[in-house]
Parts: C-alpha cells; structure tokens; sequence
C-alpha cells in the first residue's frame, strides 16, 4: 500500500518529502484555503511547487458543481503538470464531466465516495482513483472501513483496474485497516504520518541503548 500526504502545506510536504516515505499527495479546496489559497491561479502555484516535491500522483478538486464548469476547469488544472489527477466529485454532474474527460485521457480521482454503488458508477467511468471517506462515514455512525473493504473485493473479483485510495483517515489504526483491508493507497494527514513512525518502547529503547554506550567501559579480569 502506497502512502500519499492529504494535505496542501508546503511545509508539510517538504519534511514528508525529506522522510521519503510519501509517494503522492492529495489536496481539496478546504485544505487549499486553509493555507490561504483562494484562486485557482494560486492553486496552480502551489501544485507546481508540490510536483517538484514529490515525484508522484498530485490530486486536484474542481471548485464547481456544474458540469461544463467542471469539464472546463479539470481540462485546465489537467494541463498544469502531467502528475495531475483531476478530482471530481461523486455527483450525477461529477461522473457526468468524468464521461466528457475519459475520451481526453485525463485522470480522475473520484472523491467524496460513501458508497459502493458510487464507486462502481465511477470505475464504469475509468476513474484512475476512486476515494472513499472513512472518518466522515464513521463520524456519522457507519464503518467507513467496510466501504474500502467491499470495494476490494469487488474491483478484484471484476479486474477493474481503478485503484482505491483510502480517505479522510482520521488515526494511525485507519492506517492499518486500511493496509489489512487491500487497499491501494492510503492519503494520511501529516499528524497520522508522524504518529505511525512513534512507538513508546522504540523511544525508551533508544534512550537505553544510548546511556549503556555512555557508560564507563567495565574493565574484567
Ligand atoms: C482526500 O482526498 C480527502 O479530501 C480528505 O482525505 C478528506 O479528509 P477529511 O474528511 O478529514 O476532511
């Protein structure tokens, strides 16, 4: 299972970039104007700075809910770098402009996936991602990690060849559900990054390996 960043902090992304274990990131509006990104033309800027980061899928939303608004600004944020993937909501406009974008090769992740039939009205689509949203399932009382587990199975029993890319996980254990469930791709925010790499006894056993190495050599005779 590969490992994106969901997040559109340069910072973030450059010490995760440093780390090497990231091979993608994703982005959304929210997480765009949480960095003060307000246009698509700043969009652009951080995205071009992100390819040179990461060497690797960089998902983009539409900011509109119209279908030839969608259709138009996918094919412009498609030609921003070649490591783009549009990201297109799972609406009847959403796989409508998906429909339009197929023929134009442009790559699609399908986001804001609650339900299997939405993911497999996107794979009929040839969406390159399809992402479910664990935590938002599971913040309204539904196991969002049966979602990625049923669309495992059923992608593998037909060869559809979208890949599943796990979302709006929330902790560390998402991370080994995710893993244990077969999906694809895990998009984590920086914090879920950081707290995979943490084990108390890892700390406690480098505090002791380094105290024995300081401590005066024993002289036996
Ligand atoms: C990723 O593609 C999604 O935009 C993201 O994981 C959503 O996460 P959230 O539900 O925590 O906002």
């Amino acid at each position: 299972m590969r490992l994106f960043l969901d997040t559109a902090n340069l910072d973030e992304i450059r010490q995760a970039a440093r780390w090497g274990f990231i091979s993608g990131v994703t982005t959304n509006p929210s997480l765009a104007a949480k960095e003060g990104i307000g246009d698509l033309g700043s969009y652009r800027e951080a995205v071009l700075e992100i390819t040179r980061l990461v060497d690797g899928p960089v998902s983009v939303e539409v900011t509109s809910t119209e279908v030839a608004e969608m259709v138009a600004q996918a094919r412009g944020i498609a030609s921003w770098h070649p490591n783009v993937v549009v990201k297109l909501p799972s609406t009847l406009q959403g796989f409508e402009a998906m429909a339009q974008l197929r023929p134009l090769g442009i790559r699609v992740n399908q986001t804001l996936c609650f339900s299997l039939n939405q993911a497999l009205l996107g794979a009929q689509l040839g969406a390159y991602f399809v992402s479910p949203f664990v935590g938002r399932l599971d913040d309204e009382g539904h196991d969002g990690m049966a979602l990625v587990a049923e669309m495992v199975e059923v992608f593998r029993r037909y060869k559809i060849a979208s890949q599943v890319l796990a979302a709006s996980l929330r902790h560390p254990r998402h991370v080994v559900e995710a893993a244990r469930a077969g999906a694809d791709i895990s998009t984590l925010p920086f914090k879920v990054l950081v707290q995979m790499a943490h084990h108390p006894l890892t700390d406690v056993g480098v505090q002791r390996f380094v105290q024995d190495w300081q401590r005066p050599l024993r002289i036996h005779s």
